[in-house]
């Protein structure tokens, strides 16, 4: 079966995207553009998100709505940042820990 083609934003994959240059953990990375910076991280490999301060386990995103603080990561040297509410801009410094 042939599927229509279409120019939706939804329909596209990641190699059909406009990328953007971030910087993960100080090297420089191509994500795509309008993406959260958790999407951006997933897409990139760049697993886990942070070790735990408890038990040091590896953690990453697991609601992507903001509720389980599994994705926190350093946006522009700022802390404690949400990966999956915050969109993705162009120059991004996004520091695991
Ligand atoms: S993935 Fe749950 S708060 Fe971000």
């Amino acid at each position: 079966m042939n599927f229509p083609q279409t120019d939706l934003p939804m329909f596209k994959t990641a190699s059909d995207v406009e990328k953007i240059e971030i910087a993960v953990d100080g090297k420089s990375t191509m994500v795509p553009k309008n993406v959260s910076v958790a999407a951006a991280l997933l897409l990139a490999e760049a697993i886990p998100f942070r070790y735990s301060k408890v038990d040091q386990s590896p953690r990453a995103p697991y609601c992507l709505m903001g509720v389980c603080a599994e994705c926190l990561v350093t946006i522009n040297d700022e802390p404690g940042q949400f990966a999956c509410q915050t969109n993705v801009q162009p120059g991004m410094r996004i520091n695991r820990s």
